[in-house]
């Protein structure tokens, strides 16, 4: 079983099932709302937490109620929370999300307590693994990224300026096709593996410039493709720290994310191992 440490962010996603996601300046009315715990650190925590990776959880949320909905299903998962610590002053994050009968969305986040996760607040985890994004200060990512000595993912999301020493450390970068283009010639730092997911599209690993692997997910009906990328960074994570081959991860990875699209919400629609090899 490997150990993996994620250092992210922690949101309660706030969700409306609309008939369609809306334009500029357009209100849609008749959605459906829920609450679901998310942000990208969270969900990729209590992703490979299900896909039998033994996780801790570093970050900061606020000392409010949100904090307690946001975390549910990483305490009942099992994720050690030890580091996730509530800020007295902070609102815990929040993402407004909007989501299609297709499952595709539309997020807004606003981070509260985790733009206060800073470099000095942790020391380098002793885990096998450490799984970084960009929803807490980039700073705090740098220097997580210097100072672990282990397998080191982070998933370029969202997209922000990024110093270029981290894809040089990287021994696993993440990245969907929006981001991708984003980033441009930026990428060609990379050492390591870079994955690229496409949506329902193939998903690619290169390295030094080559495709090593290629894979389609299999083809599901999604309903909600909230948390999908990051289902795909943490099972690609567990399988290339588990050992197993680029071409079989890459299938691994791209069966969990189709398989996280299946249900409503964040956490919520996490698969489970079995799942997963059931679909890949
Ligand atoms: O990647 C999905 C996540 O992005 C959501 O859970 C939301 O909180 C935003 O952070």
């Amino acid at each position: 079983m490997p150990t993996i440490t994620v250092i992210g962010s922690v949101n309660l996603d706030i969700v409306a099932k609309a008939a369609r996601l809306p334009a500029p300046g357009e209100t849609i009315t008749d959605a459906e709302l829920h609450h679901f715990p998310g942000g990208k650190g969270a969900n990729q925590a209590l992703a490979a937490q299900r896909l039998g990776a033994d996780v801790s959880l570093i970050a900061r949320v606020g000392e409010d109620g949100s904090a307690d909905e946001a975390l549910t299903l990483l305490r009942e998962g099992g994720v050690d929370l030890a580091n996730c610590i509530a800020l007295p002053a902070a609102a815990t994050g929040t993402a407004l999300i909007a989501v299609a009968p297709s499952g595709e969305n539309q997020i807004v986040v606003a981070p509260g307590a985790n733009r206060l996760l800073h470099p000095d607040d942790f020391e380098p985890p002793a885990t096998d693994a450490l799984i970084c994004q960009l929803e807490v200060p980039v700073d705090t990512v740098a220097h997580a990224a210097q100072t672990f000595g282990g397998f080191f993912c982070v998933n370029l999301a969202p997209a922000k300026r990024i110093d270029v020493a981290v894809l040089q450390r990287a021994d696993l970068v993440v990245v969907n096709e929006i981001e991708s283009a984003w980033y441009g010639n930026t990428l060609k730092a990379c050492t390591g593996l870079i994955a690229t997911t496409r949506g329902s599209g193939t998903a690619t690993l290169e390295q030094d410039g080559e495709v090593i692997a290629e894979a389609a997910p299999p083809t599901v009906t999604a309903v909600d493709t909230t948390g999908a990328g990051d289902t795909f960074t943490a099972a690609l994570t567990v399988a290339l720290v588990e050992g197993q081959e680029p071409a079989e991860a890459l299938r691994f990875a791209c069966a969990a994310g189709a398989a996280a699209t299946t249900k409503m919400g964040a956490q919520s629609s996490l698969p489970g191992r079995d799942e997963v090899e059931n679909y890949a």
